[in-house]
């Protein structure tokens, strides 16, 4: 999200201290303490200007709920949104995604939130995407075992990388829809960006990427052999490469083929 630089960007952030933490790595591994209570911690990763965050701690009150973001000028609005709303169980961390484990310790989160996360559209640049494999690594070392990562993306490329990136990295997924606004996920909160398309008619695709287990431990058999069937509806893909076309869509398929238009990077 590239944005113009904010007259007065240090007085507004200022104003926020009640939602930002300055000094993150100070909380690795206490993260409760700054919520002074033990629920959970969900954590969103670019959180551009904050309706989702928002919008997911007034309707969940008594989950935690963490929001990172790498542009000041973006985070800025985000907090401000927080302070408004008099949120008390959302806090905010202006950093770059790369430096998670500097500020969580090992199954500190409980849920990753990637919404509409840049699709850096030239191969060169895949690294940079939120669901390479590199941020995979980071994410399952601050996930909990059996924590979950829920992405949103209205870019099909995007979404066919991230499938077979998070197959290859030992995440189950589950409920994957190519038409969130029309699929049976009744608890959707919108973000900006998803605002934005779903008023162009553009469809937005959806996954749960679930974490089996820390690399030396994981959790076999199969975890989902535990629930009830009928509570859930999950694929297991193959590892290696998948063509989009070949994805298997557990529940109702909606799927639409508008092009996607890029965004800006
Ligand atoms: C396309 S915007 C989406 C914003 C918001 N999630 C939404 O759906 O409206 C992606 C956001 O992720 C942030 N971002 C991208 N890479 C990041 C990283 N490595 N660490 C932190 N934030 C990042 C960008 O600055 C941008 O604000």
């Amino acid at each position: 999200m590239r944005m113009r630089k904010k007259k007065n960007l240090a007085p507004r952030m200022e104003k926020c201290e009640s939602v930002w933490v300055k000094n993150p790595k100070e909380y690795k591994g206490g993260w409760k303490h700054l919520f002074g209570n033990d629920n959970s911690i969900h954590l969103e990763i670019g959180c551009g200007k904050g309706a989702f965050i928002t919008g997911m701690a007034k309707k969940y009150p008594n989950i935690n709920f963490l929001a990172v973001e790498k542009v000041e000028d973006v985070i800025v609005m985000a907090m401000e949104k927080a302070v408004k709303n008099e949120l008390k169980n959302v806090y905010f961390i202006d950093i770059n995604a790369e430096d998670l484990t500097d500020i969580f310790a090992e199954g500190e989160i409980e849920r990753i939130y990637l919404n509409f996360s840049d699709p850096w559209k030239k191969k060169k640049q895949a690294k940079r995407r939120l669901t390479h494999k590199n941020f995979l690594d980071c994410y399952k070392k601050i996930l909990k075992p059996e924590g979950y990562i829920w992405f949103k993306t209205d870019n099909k490329d995007m979404f066919e990388f991230s499938i077979n990136s998070f197959a290859e990295e030992n995440f189950k997924l589950e409920n994957i829809t190519f038409d969130l606004h029309n699929s049976d996920f009744k608890d959707n909160v919108m973000t900006e960006y998803e605002r934005r398309f779903s008023e162009i008619g553009m469809p937005i695709y959806r996954l749960e990427a679930v974490y089996l287990g820390w690399e030396d431990k994981r959790v076999k058999p199969n975890i989902l052999d535990k629930l009830p069937l009928d509570k859930i509806q999950s694929v297991k893909l193959p590892h290696g490469k998948i063509p989009f076309d070949k994805i298997p869509v557990i529940g109702k398929k909606t799927e639409k083929t508008a092009d996607v238009p890029a965004l800006k990077e």
